[in-house]
């Protein structure tokens, strides 16, 4: 008769236990779903938001596209650390043109026109690199044909 108690006991926490995972289970399916992917910084050198800029959107600055060197043309924006730069372009997105991030741990390189590490950049810089957006062959948005001619123009 004991042992007969002791098995329906047993049998009771077991499905007590199997209800609890169930529901742990659930919790953490909708806990994950709710956030968003965490990002692992502890493979970045330097400490986030110290060394380098965590933006999650780029934030008002004083960038402008109307005191750039060349447009179409990129642009770092230095107020943010150069996480953010800027495609100056025809003037249809605003005088700041289209903004965009560079990853965490990235930011905007003016000299190779491209998200690098950080610590390869010295965002301080950039503005003296700007220029380089008069060079049709490193600027990127540069007529395909204007790229043609100036190799035409080297070659002969
Ligand atoms: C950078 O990290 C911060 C903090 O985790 C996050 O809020 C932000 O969205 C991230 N930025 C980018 C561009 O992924």
């Amino acid at each position: 008769m004991g042992s007969l108690r002791n098995i329906m006991i047993l049998s009771f926490v077991a499905s007590i236990a199997v209800a609890i995972k169930i529901k742990d289970y659930q919790f953490g399916y909708i806990e994950e779903k709710k956030e968003e992917p965490q990002q692992d910084f502890s493979k970045i050198p330097g400490i986030p938001g110290h060394d380098y800029p965590i933006y999650h959107e780029v934030p008002e600055t004083n960038f402008d596209c109307r005191s750039v060197p060349a447009v179409p043309g990129i642009y770092a924006n230095v107020e943010t650390g150069c996480q953010a730069y800027h495609v100056c372009h025809d003037g249809r997105e605003g005088h700041q043109g289209s903004k965009f991030l560079c990853t965490n741990g990235t930011i905007f390189n003016q000299k190779i026109f491209a998200c690098d590490w950080w610590h390869n950049v010295d965002c301080n810089e950039a503005v003296h690199y700007y220029k380089l957006n008069l060079d049709p062959e490193l600027n990127p948005y540069t007529e395909k044909e204007a790229k043609a001619a100036k190799k035409a123009h080297l070659i002969y």
